[in-house]
């Protein structure tokens, strides 16, 4: 009977008060995780000087222009690594002049008689802003028709009657 004059009020609110420090501990050690490793990577990240960075961009730079140099006449097979040009000693001029807008692969997919190759010159020329070749344009129209003409593509070997192997169709089977 005593216990109903009992004052629960002080009880319910200690309850209340470790109840959310539970919920806040929960979310303290949730944060923690998603954070610690951000947070860690902030604090450790490395830190360069001015003349470490500039080092190490001058060392990237050479690094690169060294691949770059190493590979840009790279020929393998008489194709021309970076382009797949059929190799020639005129190959620079061709790229010079005709890779700046387009790949390389535009020309390599293509074939055509020289006067097919001098058409899709002028049709760049008038459409495409491609400007005028000069002296370089019947270089590199002897550059494709060399080897880029229609006769290099599915050429086969002509037929020999004789070493053909004829058979006669059994169709009773
Ligand atoms: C001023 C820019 C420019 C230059 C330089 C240029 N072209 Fe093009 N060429 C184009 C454009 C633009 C197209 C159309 C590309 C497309 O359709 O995606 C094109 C298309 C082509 C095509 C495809 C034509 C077709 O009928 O599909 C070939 C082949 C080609 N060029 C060869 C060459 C050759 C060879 C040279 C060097 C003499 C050259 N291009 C230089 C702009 C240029």
């Amino acid at each position: 009977m005593d216990n109903r004059q009992f004052n629960t009020e002080p009880l319910w609110k200690m309850f209340m008060f470790i109840v959310n420090i539970f919920i806040a501990g929960v979310l303290l050690l949730f944060g923690y995780f998603v954070l610690e490793k951000p947070i860690q990577d902030y604090i450790n990240q490395p830190s360069y000087s001015a003349e470490q960075l500039e080092e190490m961009t001058r060392n990237r730079a050479i690094q690169r222009s060294k691949e770059r140099s190493e590979n840009w006449d790279l020929v393998e097979k008489g194709i021309h690594l970076k382009t797949g040009l059929k190799a020639d000693p005129n190959l620079q001029i061709v790229i010079g002049a005709c890779t700046s807008c387009h790949s390389a692969k535009l020309i390599t997919q293509n074939r055509a008689t020289r006067s097919g190759w001098k058409n899709m010159i002028v049709w760049m020329q008038k459409t495409q802003g491609l400007g005028d070749l000069g002296y370089n344009e019947p270089i590199i129209l002897d550059y494709l028709a060399k080897h880029y003409s229609p006769k290099e593509v599915g050429r086969r070997a002509s037929l020999d009657p004789e070493a053909i192997e004829w058979y006669i169709l059994n169709l009773d089977q």
